[in-house]
């Protein structure tokens, strides 16, 4: 026989060998077990967390008490009198789009009309306002696709207000303290932003939203070469059709 012929080893080696052997080899199953039954079976004890991943560290949490205070406030108010820099109001022209309550019709000090201004403008307008009004400010973004898909489909009871469009001859008209003043405090059914986009970035968008309203209605003499442009003299395709189905 050939040592190697597992068989005969199998058979060569004492009984009790084998029973232990298949013995661990059944209780090598239980923690698999366990593990699969303590995954899928909701329990009201606390999971087992081997892996911290820095889950629990000490620290303090909103309105927790902290006995090294007076107070036992761990969320410390601030020393009376404390006026946030966000909440300077001294330059009204700059923070409020405001001067002696009218709305200012031109950039505070500071803020230079330039192409990095517009470029930052555009930039913040794709992150705060696109996903509602649109790329051009029309009122028609995601979001207020999304919203009509909702409210066509009655889900959730959805009630839903259309963002303006920015190129309407009301707000087309309104002057730059005016549109600071709606990114900052919101207007109506919109949210203010003054809490999340800073000073100077709000005044960036502005010239952003000033741009966008300038490009939809330019006159021609305002465009370079706008002469040689082809005049547009046809109907669109799809109003064609629309014609021809009718008739
Ligand atoms: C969550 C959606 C949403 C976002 C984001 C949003 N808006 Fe609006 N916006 C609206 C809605 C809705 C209205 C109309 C509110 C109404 O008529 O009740 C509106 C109105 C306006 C108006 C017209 C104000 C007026 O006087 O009628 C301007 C200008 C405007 N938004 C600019 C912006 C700018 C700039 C941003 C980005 C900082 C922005 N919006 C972000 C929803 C949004």
């Amino acid at each position: 026989m050939s040592p190697f012929d597992h068989r005969m080893l199998l058979k060569d080696l004492p009984k009790t060998f084998v029973w232990v052997g298949i013995l661990a080899l059944s209780l090598m199953l239980v923690p698999p077990a366990l593990i699969l039954r303590a995954r899928a079976v909701p329990t009201e004890q606390r999971r087992i967390h081997i892996i911290q991943n820095m889950d629990n560290q000490p620290k303090y949490v909103d309105q927790q008490e902290n006995i090294l205070f007076a107070d036992q406030r761990s969320m410390r108010p601030p020393v009376p009198g404390t006026v946030s820099k966000s909440q300077m109001v001294g330059d009204t022209h700059r923070f409020l789009g405001t001067v002696d309550g009218e709305f200012v019709t031109d950039f505070p000090e500071g803020i230079v009309l330039d192409e990095a201004l517009l470029d930052r403008g555009q930039t913040m307008f794709n992150v705060y306002c696109l996903p509602c009004h649109g790329v051009t400010g029309e009122g028609n973004g995601i979001i207020h696709e999304r919203a009509m898909v909702l409210v066509n489909t009655g889900t959730n009871g959805t009630t839903w207000v259309q963002p303006k469009n920015i190129h309407e001859e009301a707000i087309a008209d309104q002057p730059v303290g005016q549109i600071f003043w709606t990114i900052t405090n919101g207007v109506r059914n919109m949210a203010g932003y003054g809490s999340q986009v800073r000073v100077d970035d709000r005044w960036a968008i502005v010239a952003w939203v000033k741009a966008l309203q300038l490009s939809q209605n330019a006159p021609a003499d305002m465009v370079p070469g706008s002469d040689a442009l082809p005049v547009r003299t046809k109907v669109a395709p799809g109003m064609e059709m629309d014609e021809e189905d009718a008739s």
